[in-house]
């Protein structure tokens, strides 16, 4: 059962699916290649942009969205969760209970800004996993501070970090950069997980085929199994993750 852990799939609430429509065609798409569960991870605590802390309206909107789910009889479930946007007001926000982790797992989505100081982000983590949290970096292929040292995430997996990997990364949708760095991470037992990162139904999109087999061509069946499948199951039963241990490059 495939389970994609990242996407921006509730109505209205950031740069995701702008309608119920969309976020219906979204779901619809994801359940054709074979997601059967699917976390709505709204982008969370993005200074000026989207504060999405969780509340009553916040779980209104998810609320909605499972509704409409079971009315049109798409064969997926809706997961709770965020993508959190690394700061230093990150862990007294999570003491107060206005984030959302995986399916309210100990698993919590993260992401750092694009020109993150690098001490920060292991500062930050650090923090977050003496607190029992494990902090599931989003996308570490895209920043450019990875791409120019991805030991860097072996690093951060040493001290108990998890990652999760764009699937479009994989297929060249950000870029030669973003692609390679993937491929590295990949090779590496960097990788915990692969998600869609869906914002949309053309571009960023839900489906999760292409990336399934691609890294099954290339990886093999085992490989693609767990980033697809086991790890995410783990995350979101709150169990510990398969790893061979991450091995520098
Ligand atoms: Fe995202």
């Amino acid at each position: 059962m495939m389970i994609d852990l990242h996407s921006h799939i509730l109505p209205g609430a950031d740069d995701g699916a702008s309608s119920m429509d969309m976020a219906l065609s979204m779901l619809e798409a994801a359940a054709s290649c074979g997601v059967r569960k699917i976390a709505a991870t709204v982008h969370c605590n993005i200074p000026g942009r989207n504060s999405n802390y969780y509340t009553e309206a916040l779980a209104q909107k998810f609320r909605l969205l499972q509704d409409n789910i079971k009315d049109a009889e798409i064969p997926i479930e809706l997961l709770p969760g965020m993508e959190v946007f690394a700061n230093s007001d990150v862990p007294e926000l999570l003491k107060k209970g206005k984030l959302l982790t995986l399916n309210c797992t100990k698993y919590l989505l993260m992401e750092f800004g694009f020109n993150e100081s690098v001490p920060f982000t292991f500062s930050i983590i650090q923090e977050l996993i003496s607190m029992g949290c494990v902090p599931v970096v989003a996308h570490p292929e895209r920043y450019p501070f990875v791409q120019r040292d991805p030991n860097i995430v072996f690093e951060w997996m040493r001290i108990g970090a998890c990652t999760q990997i764009n699937k479009g990364s994989l297929l060249g949708r950000f870029g030669t950069s973003v692609g390679e760095t993937a491929m590295q991470l990949l090779q590496h037992d960097m990788a915990t997980i692969i998600a869609s990162d869906a914002h949309d139904t053309h571009s960023r999109t839900t489906c999760m085929k292409d990336s399934y087999e691609y890294v099954q061509s290339i990886f093999g069946d085992d490989y693609a199994q767990v980033l697809f499948f086991e790890n995410p199951r783990r995350i979101i039963t709150d169990t510990t993750v398969l790893s061979n241990g991450p091995m520098p490059i």
